[in-house]
């Protein structure tokens, strides 16, 4: 150890995918794996180490001779139910013969693993009475009970058919929002764990559930039709209390609980929520809303019946809750012409209005309407088709209150208040929601229009990973898209740690898919009668979003869990195609509102089908055959290695001339074929990335791709060397493209490039979302290329530092935190010389190409050097 230096550390243990924290509890692994990284500046290297377990008082250590270091095995007997075990790691450098010190402890609690831990059923308001019923205001169960001692732990277990949000003794038990959250019902419904061992005393106590209609009985998609799931609400709630002579005592949601119409009237996340303030209980002043509305009211109360767990299997949770992540104060208030009062938050988001009101008289209406844009000065409400995005509240007369709507999200970034007489600046915030994600990448460069793009796109993820990765948070839909998140995870998997959400995505689209390997194209499929026909692009979210999360964590167990889901999608494709290897015909979603297709048919593209079938077919095929290699599967990899072979000589035979050009002429099928390999020689990539470069060129550098083409277009024409039509397509400012948004002063990725025209009016089509991450998926490239950062190995092991140099661009950076740590690069410019700087965490190598055209392989540490600058990529006006 040189002098000065701080003693090498192992930090931020952590288990599965959970972000690092003192105390996971409830988890659902009888094995979680750990992980963790290694602080150190000098160059400490990890040989072996250790894991201590304290578990029922008892210590054990555990060594490993192993440099791995992530999502390692688990190192006790299988959790139990209910187990706590605390965990220390150190680890150890054999050429320095060093040990770290010991981790900081972390607890791991198990939740409830097996059906029959639960003893509480589920339970609803009896039929007879109406309450609770469809249409009726929102169910507040409650139960009493009496503690004979001072709990020392007690935990709260709990799901519902429907959301929940709870109170013990009248505190809010719970910061998320909209729990469980949205599973796919029929198969996997999630439940909670909490921890309110301070909010019960010795002697009565209550616990009451208000339950709101949620993703199981609200209004989805858009067809304006509502409980997919079932049209009664349900609660299981499970509350054991431990104390401190060992005994127990559980309560259980039974026929002894009883339940009310609460002063929640009407919620639904698509249109809202209506809160009627005079049926909260007097005793409830001065409270948050949240705790008005759980508290006991005057209203009538009646019994509950047991009913039937209505789904699958209870789980515990693979990744964070639905949070409010923050708040943005008005950046303006003022009348409209028509008088309506209006507020701009400067940021389109995800979340609700909190707004102070005061000198009301009892009995007035107070709403809040919301909404992306304005037109002709207006709220233009009309991107949100059915979705009425109305909170109301009836108000009490009784001094200030402090509104808030419960069990809804809206995405907006204007609001019209109606029923104040005017509004402070100080009284009006937005609270920001969505899944509590760590942010875990950034980039900027010295071209602010692109930093605004690439902010765009982290919003355009903050706003639309609300549980399950979403198509867009503002209009009747609001659904895991598949479509969509197969071409955007690289980059949300850059940006948020979603790997534990995606993780529990996958196994919802495994579960609902059809016995021939179809995917629904939307995953929670809500509507049990639903049968989607075969899409490329979308069904391949089947295949290419369990190899994303896998290059990103190197998670081999997920890929083990989820090969059989891969394979039936490839062989869904394979019996479709049969013998020719060529999909064709049949429905297709093809390269979705590529520009030039009118807005009423946003599927009528200019590449053909058929080509862009084909050549997801044979992508897909290839990774399955490579996933196949990771978990040791040779057999069946090298039979899907062959069919990837076949399908691409039938793409060239039926799709590729012998001058290189490919049927329909289209930029994406150009791109799609030089990205996904399927050229057989070089000669033809080659004449491939020239007629693309020709074709955006004579399109005068502006987007004509969709979904397919938009993710790969700038990657297929830099692989073919054509880097000055990638920064001219990237950096285009009229419509469409990338930047044109950006002029427009949006703040969010959209849905078409156009969503809004030039003139200020929307776009009159039906696809008008302000807020759809898929076509900001071009932040990949601008980490890959801008920064010059890429992963080349599972999990980060091993990256690329390799920019491309263009003449309009002085500096560029980027991090990200690998499961190893931080990775950084970061260069700047002056003249002909690069300063390049790059840090890397032990366990992860590096491989560095300088400005100067040399190549330079590090690792662990923080490197400098100043190059000339050979090659650098001018950039033509
Ligand atoms: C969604 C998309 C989706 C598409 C496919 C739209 O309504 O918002 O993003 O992928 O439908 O049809």
């Amino acid at each position: 150890m040189t002098i000065n230096s701080v003693p090498p550390m192992v930090r931020d243990v952590s288990l599965e995918h959970w972000d690092p924290s003192p105390c996971v509890l409830g988890i659902g692994e009888e094995c979680p794996r750990l992980s963790w990284r290694i602080e150190s500046n000098d160059g400490f290297k990890q040989s072996s180490y250790e894991v201590k377990t304290s578990r029922d008082g008892v210590t054990s250590t555990k060594r490993y001779d192993t440099s791995n270091q992530v999502l390692t095995e688990w190192p006790s007997t299988p959790l139990q139910s209910r187990d706590k075990v605390t965990v220390q790691v150190r680890a150890f450098d054999a050429a320095d013969k060093q040990w770290t010190l010991w981790s900081d402890p972390v607890t791991v609690e198990a939740g409830l693993l097996n059906p029959e831990d639960w003893t509480s059923r589920f339970i609803a308001p009896e039929k007879a009475t109406n309450v609770g019923a469809m249409d009726c205001p929102a169910p507040l169960f409650s139960k009493e009970f009496e503690l004979p001692g001072e709990p020392v732990a007690a935990r709260l277990y709990m799901t519902a058919h429907g959301v929940f949000d709870a109170a013990v003794n009248g505190k809010t038990v719970v910061e998320s929002v909209l729990d469980p959250g949205w599973t796919s019902y029929r198969h996997r419904l999630r439940y909670r764990t909490f921890d309110v061992t301070d909010a019960l005393y010795e002697g009565s106590n209550d616990l009451t559930v208000l339950l709101g209609d949620g993703w199981w009985r609200g209004h989805l998609k858009w067809e304006k039709r509502r409980a997919f799931y079932g049209d009664r609400l349900a609660l299981c709630a499970q509350l054991e209390v431990e104390f401190s002579d060992g005994s127990g005592l559980v309560i259980n949601s039974d026929e002894s609980w009883s339940v009310r119409n609460s002063a929640l009237k009407t919620n639904s996340l698509y249109h809202g929520s209506t809160i009627d303030l005079r049926d909260c209980p007097p005793s409830a002043s001065g409270l948050t809303i949240r705790e008005k509305l759980l508290r006991v009211n005057e209203n009538p109360a009646c019994g509950v019946e047991i009913v039937d767990k209505a789904t699958g299997e209870l789980v515990a949770p693979d990744g964070p809750p639905i949070i409010p992540t923050g708040s943005l104060s008005a950046q303006k208030i003022w009348r409209s012409p028509s008088g309506k009062l209006l507020v701009d938050f400067g940021q389109n988001a995800v979340g609700w209005v909190r707004l102070a009101v005061r000198e009301i008289p009892e009995g007035s209406r107070v709403t809040v309407h919301h909404a992306e844009v304005l037109e002709h000065g207006e709220l233009g409400v009309r991107p949100l088709r059915s979705a009425k995005a109305v909170d109301e509240y009836v108000i009490d007369g009784k001094n200030e209150q402090t509104l808030e709507p419960e069990f809804t999200l809206h995405g907006f970034r204007y609001a019209q208040v109606d029923g104040v007489k005017d509004l402070h600046p100080k009284d009006i915030c937005m609270v920001l929601a969505g899944t509590g994600m760590r942010r875990i990448g950034g980039f900027s460069c010295s071209d602010e229009r692109l930093n605004r793009l690439f902010e765009n796109v982290v919003w355009g993820t903050r706003s639309n990973f609300v549980d399950i990765p979403t198509d867009c948070p503002q209009r009747d839909e609001r659904l895991g898209w598949t479509g969509d998140i197969q071409v955007f995870s690289p980059t949300a998997l850059y940006l948020f740690n979603v790997s534990g959400l995606l993780e529990s995505w996958l196994k919802d689209l495994a579960a609902e898919q059809y016995p021939d390997g179809g995917v629904p194209h939307v995953i929670p499929e809500p509507d049990a009668g639903e049968i989607d026909p075969p899409a490329c692009a979308w069904g391949d979210a089947a295949v290419i979003v369990p190899w994303n999360v896998y290059q990103a964590t190197g998670d081999t167990e997920m890929l083990r869990r989820q090969i059989n889901s891969m394979i039936a999608w490839v062989d869904c494709m394979d019996n479709l195609a049969g013998d020719s290897h060529l999909w064709r015909g049949g429905f297709q979603f093809g390269d979705w509102l590529d520009p030039t297709a009118p807005p009423d048919q946003p599927d009528a593209a200019k590449a053909n089908p058929d080509v862009v079938a084909t050549g997801c077919f044979a992508r897909c095929t290839e990774i399955v055959s490579q996933a196949l290699y990771v978990i040791g599967d040779n057999h069946r990899a090298s039979h899907y290695s062959r069919l990837a072979a076949s399908i691409r000589q039938a793409f060239r035979n039926a799709f590729v001339s012998p001058d290189g050009t490919i049927v329909s002429d289209a930029q994406t099928v150009y791109a799609l074929a030089i990205k996904w390999g399927l050229l057989e020689n070089d000669y033809l990539i080659k004449l491939a990335g020239k007629r693309l470069s020709d074709l955006v060129r004579e399109d005068g550098w502006h987007i004509a791709t969709g979904f397919v083409g938009t993710p790969i277009i700038c990657d297929a024409l830099t692989m073919t060397g054509h880097m000055q039509d990638a920064w001219k397509l990237l950096t285009q400012e009229e419509c469409p493209s990338w930047l044109y948004p950006v002029t427009m002063g949006a703040t969010t990725i959209w849905e078409r490039w156009d969503s809004m025209l030039p003139d200020g009016s929307i776009n009159p089509g039906e696809m008008t979302s302000f807020n759809h991450y898929a076509l900001g998926a071009v932040a990949e490239w601008m980490i890959h290329h801008l920064a010059g950062l890429r992963s080349t190995a599972p999990g980060w092991q091993q990256v690329e530092v390799r920019p491309t140099y263009f003449a309009d661009l002085q500096y560029a950076k980027t991090y990200h935190d690998s499961a190893y740590g931080r990775i950084m690069v970061s260069w700047h410019r002056e003249g002909e010389l690069v300063d390049m700087d790059v840090s890397i965490p032990e366990g992860v190598q590096a491989q560095v190409h300088l400005a100067d055209g040399t190549c330079r392989k590090v690792e662990q540490g923080i490197h400098h050097w100043q190059t000339r600058i050979d090659g650098i990529i001018e950039t033509g006006k």
